[in-house]
């Protein structure tokens, strides 16, 4: 019995091993987000910025259709004020079945819809691409590192959108442009971002890699939104638990304090 479970668990620990060398091609540098280890949060001015990235550049190509536009009024998230974003989700359009006798048009959306799909059909839809790429999972898929490193999602991301060397090549008529991120080694996606892609209101630094961090954090918001408050949650629940041990270790001993003290005294 025992040696079955042995072999079975040497079995799952290979296996996991086995997908995990599959998967760990591309190199994927550890950046620092303000949102990483037990106390971090999202830095609202980031995910701002990113949600300009991703407005000016990647929404070209990429959808996000599970985000609805009021979250980016959500706090913890953008935090954007309700009249902005009415105005930004003013910008897109959205197919309406309801209108036009029930044959559907187009209208202006509204901070109740969400995001269109991707405009181009081969293009990922990237609502929850941060979390799909998530990697550092450490020793036989333990997941250990991302305690250390973070989630590895958003850093795959912005080591993606750095990670361009410039050289392409064209296979069975598509083009492909070598990246040191992307598992492989060659994507499909041209270099979205060059450096000076967007002017940032705020003066923050718009480099490359400055610019890849900040849609990188902002996507990791829309893979999950609720971050913030989990952590919160979290910590509550951790410094509730060290006060009840305490509770529990005093009245642990109270209770049987006579019977130690009668042991004590031989009876
Ligand atoms: C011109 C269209 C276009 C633009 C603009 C664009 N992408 Fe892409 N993107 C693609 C295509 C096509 C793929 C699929 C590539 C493949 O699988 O070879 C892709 C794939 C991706 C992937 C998934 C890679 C993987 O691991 O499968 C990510 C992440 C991504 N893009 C992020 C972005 C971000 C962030 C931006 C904006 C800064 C952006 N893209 C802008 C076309 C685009």
């Amino acid at each position: 019995m025992i040696r079955t479970t042995l072999t079975a668990a040497l079995l799952a620990l290979g296996l996991t091993g086995a997908v995990q060398a599959a998967g760990s091609d591309g190199e994927v540098i550890n950046y620092e987000f303000p949102f990483e280890g037990p106390f971090g949060s999202y830095d609202q001015m980031q995910l701002q910025r990113g949600l300009q990235v991703y407005t000016e550049v990647c929404a070209a190509c990429h959808g996000l259709r599970y985000v609805a536009f009021r979250n980016l009024h959500d706090e913890g998230g953008p935090g954007l004020p309700e009249d902005q974003v009415a105005a930004y989700a003013d910008f897109y359009e959205v197919w309406d079945p309801a209108l036009f006798d029930g044959e559907g048009d187009f209208r202006p959306a509204t901070p109740n819809d969400r995001f269109p799909e991707s405009a181009l059909s081969n293009a990922p839809d990237l609502s929850l691409m941060a979390k799909a790429r998530a990697g550092f999972h450490g020793p036989y898929g333990t997941g250990i590192n991302q305690f250390f490193k973070g989630m590895g999602g958003p850093e795959y991301i912005a080591s993606l959108l750095t990670g361009y060397t410039g050289e392409d090549k064209e296979e069975a008529g598509v083009i492909l442009y070598e990246n040191t991120a992307f598992p492989g080694g060659w994507i499909s996606m041209a270099p979205p971002l060059y450096g000076d892609d967007v002017v940032y209101e705020d003066g923050s630094p718009a480099d490359l890699e400055s610019v890849s961090k900040d849609v990188a954090a902002f996507l990791m918001w829309t893979a999950e939104p609720k971050l913030n408050q989990r952590k919160q949650a979290g910590l509550t629940g951790v410094i509730f638990l060290s006060i009840l041990s305490v509770l529990l270790y005093l009245t642990n001993k109270r209770l049987w304090a006579p019977v130690k003290a009668r042991t004590k005294n031989g009876e």
